[in-house]
Formats: C-alpha cells, sequence, structure tokens
C-alpha cells in the first residue's frame, strides 16, 4: 500500500501511479511506502523525514518536491533519509517506476537481512554442536587414558593407582606454583598420568626383575624416558604433555637422563612432577622399602631438595598442609578425567590447607 500524504498537490498521485500502486488512507507506520507532497516540505522542510524516520524506520518515503525547490532542499531531504526525491513535472512519467525500483531494493534489503539473521542463527547452532562434540571427544580421550594407565599401573603390582594419585598431587601442585592456564594444566596432568608410559617398550624381565638390575639393564631401563617422550610426540592430543614423561628423570642438580639437563633447563611440569612423584614413593609400600609416614617424608624430601628436586617445588609442596595430600589421594581414585582433577583440586583448595604455623 502506498500512503499518499493530503496535499493538493498530489490529487494526480492515483492516475501517476496507474494500476500496479493504488493509494490508501493509512497511516504511514501501516504502508509499504510513504509519498510526501509539496506543502509537508513548505510546513517542516526536510525534517519531516526525520520525524517519519522515528515514527516509522521501515516505510521508505519518496519525495515529490516543487518545479523551483532549491537544491540545497533535494540534498537534506536524502540526507534525511529519503529513498527517492522527484520534481512534480517528473512525477507522471517517472513516479511509478521511481516506487518500484524502491520496493524492489527494501524487499532485497529485507530478504538479506533475513538471510544473515538465519546463517548467524545456524551458526550459532553448529557452534554449540562443535562444542558439545569437542567436549564428548576429550572425555572419550579421557576415559582411554584413564584404561590405559590403570593397566600400566596394573603391570607393576606395587604401584596400584599411583599415576592417578601423581597426577592429581601434579596438578595441585602446578595450581599452587601459579600455573592458570587450562592447556598447561592439562598438559601437566595427562603428562604425569602417563609419565611411565614408556615402560610398556621395557621387556618383563627388565621391568618385574625382582633382584637388582644390572648395568646393561638399567640403560634398558632408563629408555623409558625417551621411549614415553617419543610415544607422545606421535599422538597430536598428548603432544604437549610430552615434557613430564620425557624429563622426569632429569635432576635439579644435574647427572639426571635422558639428557642430564639441571636446574631450569628442566621444564617446569617435570620438576612438579619429579617433586610429587618422590613424595608419593616414600609414602608408598614397594617390595624393596616399607611405606613411611608424612613427618617420615618431609626430611627425605629436604635432603634430595637442590639435588634430585627443584628446591622450590619441594618448599611449595611442603607449604600445603598435610592433610590435603592425603585428601587428594582418597580423591584420586574418583577422579576419572581432567574436569574431574580440577575440581578435586578447587574442593582441596576451597577446604583449607596451607601449612600449619603459615
Ligand atoms: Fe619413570
Amino acid at each position: 500500500m502506498i500512503c499518499v500524504d493530503e496535499d493538493p498537490a498530489l490529487e494526480a498521485a492515483p492516475r501517476w501511479l496507474g494500476k500496479a500502486f493504488a493509494p490508501a488512507q493509512v497511516p504511514p507506520t501501516d504502508g509499504d511506502l510513504r509519498l510526501i507532497g509539496p506543502m509537508q516540505l513548505a510546513t517542516s522542510g526536510a525534517r519531516v523525514l526525520r520525524r517519519h524516520r522515528l515514527r516509522a524506520p521501515d516505510v521508505p518515503c519518496v519525495v515529490l518536491t516543487p518545479d523551483d525547490a532549491e537544491l540545497e532542499l533535494v540534498r537534506a531531504c536524502f540526507r534525511e533519509g529519503a529513498a527517492d526525491v522527484l520534481s512534480l513535472s517528473e512525477a507522471p512519467g517517472e513516479l511509478a517506476v521511481c516506487i518500484r525500483r524502491t520496493l524492489d531494493a527494501r524487499a532485497l534489503e529485507r530478504r538479506d537481512r533475513e538471510d544473515t539473521a538465519a546463517l548467524a542463527a545456524e551458526l550459532g547452532k553448529r557452534a554449540r554442536e562443535l562444542q558439545e562434540m569437542v567436549t564428548q571427544v576429550r572425555l572419550a580421550y579421557d576415559h582411554t587414558l584413564g584404561a590405559l594407565v590403570a593397566a600400566l599401573d596394573l603391570r607393576e603390582e606395587a604401584t596400584a593407582n599411583h599415576s592417578a594419585r601423581v597426577a592429581l598431587y601434579a596438578l595441585m601442585l602446578g595450581l599452587r606454583a601459579g600455573i592458570d592456564d587450562s592447556g598447561t594444566l592439562r598438559d601437566l596432568y595427562h603428562g604425569s598420568l602417563l609419565h611411565d608410559i614408556g615402560k610398556i617398550g621395557i621387556p618383563d624381565a627388565v621391568l618385574l626383575k625382582p633382584g637388582e638390575l644390572s648395568d646393561p639393564e638399567w640403560e634398558i631401563m632408563r629408555g623409558h624416558a625417551k621411549l614415553g617422550g617419543d610415544m607422545l610426540d606421535g599422538i597430536a592430543f598428548l603432544r604437549g604433555a610430552r615434557d613430564v614423561p620425557l624429563y622426569h628423570h632429569e635432576a635439579w642438580a644435574g647427572g639426571g637422563y635422558p639428557h642430564g639437563l639441571e636446574a631450569d633447563q628442566i621444564p617446569v611440569s617435570a620438576r612438579i612432577f619429579a617433586a610429587v612423584d618422590s613424595y608419593d614413593a616414600i609414602r608408598s609400600w614397594r617390595p624393596y622399602k616399607p611405606e613411611h609416614t608424612y613427618s617420615d617424608a618431609v626430611p627425605m624430601l629436604h635432603r634430595v631438595a637442590g639435588r634430585r628436586l627443584d628446591p622450590g617445588m619441594v618448599e611449595l609442596f611442603l607449604d600445603q598442609a598435610p592433610e590435603s595430600w592425603d585428601w587428594l589421594a582418597g580423591a584420586a581414585t574418583e577422579a576419572q578425567t581432567f574436569g574431574d582433577a580440577m575440581a578435586a583440586c578447587r574442593e582441596c583448595m576451597a577446604r583449607g590447607g596451607r601449612s600449619v604455623g603459615k
């Protein structure tokens, strides 16, 4: 519907518009297009267009000016949003064409807007679906890793649940050390879970030998670090976690393996892991040693701090209340995924856990 302003100059509008566009007496907000005549312009100038835009921003306007209208008035009409401006003498031949052009352009704009909105909605839906798939894949990875690690721990009967425990301890110590990037924490957790994955490649005759290992056997055993690093290097999802398996037997003062690095040359994730791995080994029963209490472990850790272990990490570890580590050891039996492990660390922190005397 074409909404034509009441204006004596527009009385011939039905003839100019022809059969295709019947003028209608409806408010400008209800029409498809508004035709503004010279009378409104004489009263309000181009401000009539500004007022119209505020009331009916989606209804385009075509303006008919007197033949002697100033160029500045025409410019002002366009500035205020006129879709087109014609002089009265042009109206008989041009008005219908002009209105068709304006309505077609509006229809195209509307379709573009609708297409863009539909595309944005579809993209949002796909992004949510993708995020859900990533979450599911991560969960599947975590559960697969959990099964693999449990199988590894079972191979060495004495170390049952050791990997889940040290991974949780390492995550906690990493958080205490100020690591806050979730990707780095995830790598630390997975690397700690899989720290001895390289032992898959060590023959049972060496790995499970009850007695002392010979020098060549030790050489084979030490190969598990490089083997583990290489294995994770070959898995895109775990590449960032390779530092723990590769460097967890390096020593702060040097002399470790496989590369004999020292101090800060050793990646921080491996230094964190080495501290918690030593603690767990001290507290655990092994065929060749009894389990020790936390109080026994403190001087034992102090003795190796600065030699095998990063003294800063040992200090940070002992700064945490002893009950925290016991609580985490219990939580490790339940933590199946990185998300579970993070939740356990947060709960442990929320329970307090600063050391006695601090
Ligand atoms: Fe190892």
